[in-house]
């Protein structure tokens, strides 16, 4: 494959604060990209300085919304840094390229930009307890005309951000109120790709929701607006009677990479994982009844999200007495040894590289 050009940033950007990064709000001084012509295939790969991206007022994405991208991060170890499961994150984003006709991208080499990317602006990657680099992959359909079809030209970007919690709640329970008017997508559609129309969709109920003080809404399905599906930008789990129960993956749910390590650290640790529908009324069944003893959320920017208030229909119900549960603890620390590089990584999921 192609050599990655590289052109320096004259001026260096003074580092934010690291007690006080929030989620997306800083970027690093450089950003990776590169250009994609049907016929030609990607070309231009290049890192430059961070900076506006020129767009046709035609382009594809800014009127039919052909958008993809990805969330992971990158953690400052001894010697160098780490990144948690990359080629899953990659492989995901091919798979949402080819839900909404994107090229596909170059597997070993897309791995190897964001190395060489993360490496330059390695002086990025936050040391504080609890923060790390977001990655941010973004590909765009960027036809310069107004035809609805699939895309002949696409450009492919990476920025970083140095971040900290995605909550303002930080490791403590969220509050989460369940959406029974609109739905984020429907089986057939969307939903499992990481695509910028899903989040689109969502905003008019995280309004609504946050005017409440909601951290996020948790969706049902879009068919019957019965079964449980995810939270605006997490995987959801619950303990119920001692087993762990959560939304089997139907089409309409992102498959997070948190969530399938988690199912497979949940096993490891001999705990029954149970992926299938779940029914908004078993769930508040469960509440009402006491067998709901842990509820959270899984991703990558909110890593492992303990739920304390569980609101349908206007009735609030608490879970774990809107404490981090013991489970959830348990989880939280095993995910965050391993990225960070505090527990021993037993099952390869790093991708290490050294300074
Ligand atoms: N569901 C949605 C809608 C998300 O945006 C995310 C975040 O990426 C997740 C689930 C969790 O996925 P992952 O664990 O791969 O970050
Ligand atoms: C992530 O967890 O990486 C996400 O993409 C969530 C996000 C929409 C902020």
């Amino acid at each position: 494959m192609q050599e990655i050009k590289i052109v320096k940033a004259k001026t260096l950007k003074e580092k934010p604060d690291s007690t006080n990064l929030g989620f997306g709000k800083y970027f690093t001084d450089h950003m990776f990209m590169m250009e994609y012509t049907e016929g030609k295939g990607w070309e231009n790969a290049r890192i430059v300085p961070f900076d506006y991206i020129p767009i046709h007022p035609a382009s594809t994405v800014l009127h039919y919304g052909a958008e993809i991208f990805e969330g992971m991060k990158a953690y400052k170890t001894k010697d160098g840094f780490q990144m948690f499961r990359p080629l899953e994150n990659i492989r995901r984003m091919n798979d949402s390229a080819e839900r909404l006709c994107l090229p596909a991208l170059p597997e070993e080499f897309t791995l190897k930009a964001l190395k060489e990317l993360i490496s330059l602006d390695y002086a990025w990657i936050p040391e504080k307890e609890g923060t790390s680099l977001y990655i941010r992959p973004f590909m765009f359909g960027n036809d310069e005309s107004l035809g609805v079809h699939a895309v002949h030209r696409a450009t492919f970007v990476v920025i970083l951000s140095p971040v900290g919690n995605y909550y303002a709640e930080g490791l403590n329970p969220v509050k989460i109120s369940i959406e029974s008017e609109d739905v984020r997508a429907v089986r057939g559609g969307t939903g499992y790709a990481k695509c910028g129309g899903n989040y689109a969709a969502s905003m008019r109920a995280g309004k609504r929701a946050a005017a409440k003080g909601f951290s996020q809404v948790l969706w049902l399905d879009g068919v019957e607006r019965k079964y449980i599906e995810e939270v605006g930008a997490m995987n959801v789990m619950f303990k119920i009677n001692g087993e762990i129960i959560t939304p089997m993956l139907t089409g309409s749910v992102l498959p997070g990479i948190t969530r399938k390590s988690c199912i497979e650290i949940l096993r490891e640790w001999g705990y029954k994982v149970t992926e299938r529908l779940i029914s908004v009324d078993e769930l508040i069944g469960a509440a009402k009844d006491g067998t709901l003893e842990e509820a959270w959320g899984t991703g990558t920017a909110a890593v492992i999200s303990p739920i304390g208030h569980l609101v349908y229909q206007d009735v609030d119900h608490v879970v774990a007495d809107n404490k981090i549960g013991e489970l959830a603890q348990r989880l939280y620390n095993e995910l965050t040894g391993i990225q960070w590089g505090r527990v021993e990584d037993k099952r390869g999921w790093c991708v290490k590289v050294e300074k």
